[in-house]
């Protein structure tokens, strides 16, 4: 038997993640973190570090449109292949417009 507290927490937990929704802070991890590192910063796990789009830098974010991101996602832009395969059009936006500000939250470049 699963204890009561256990069962309201599960279903807790089901509910806050709403039906079909990706966790795209894992997909990010899984599939971009390579190059652009774990916390966005772009210094990859080999050491590199990538030449654009690096997230935490303040100076970057600022001259960056949304929809523009978007577009670089699903499309792909310079070494960037595009993910308009993995993922939809909301998807790539929530990746902007949530999951990599995220990333940056007390990161400096
Ligand atoms: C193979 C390495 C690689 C992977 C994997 C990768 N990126 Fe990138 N990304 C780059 C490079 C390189 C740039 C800089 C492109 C340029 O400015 O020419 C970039 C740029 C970007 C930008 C800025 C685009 C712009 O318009 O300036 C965003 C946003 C971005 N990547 C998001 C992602 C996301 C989200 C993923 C995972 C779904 C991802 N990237 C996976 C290499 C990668």
């Amino acid at each position: 038997m699963i204890p009561r507290s256990t069962r309201l927490l599960l279903s807790i937990l089901c509910m806050s993640l709403p039906a079909g929704a990706r966790d795209l802070r894992a997909f990010f991890q899984e599939r971009c973190a390579v190059c652009h590192g774990h916390d966005g910063t772009g210094r990859r796990p080999n050491g590199g570090k990538l030449g654009g789009g690096i997230f935490t830098d303040p100076r970057w974010v600022a001259k960056q449109q949304e929809a523009d991101l978007v577009v670089s996602i699903l499309r792909g832009k310079g070494a960037m292949p595009g993910f308009g395969r993995q993922l939809s059009e909301s998807e790539a936006h929530r990746l902007v417009a949530s999951v990599i500000p995220s990333l940056a939250v007390r990161k400096k470049p």
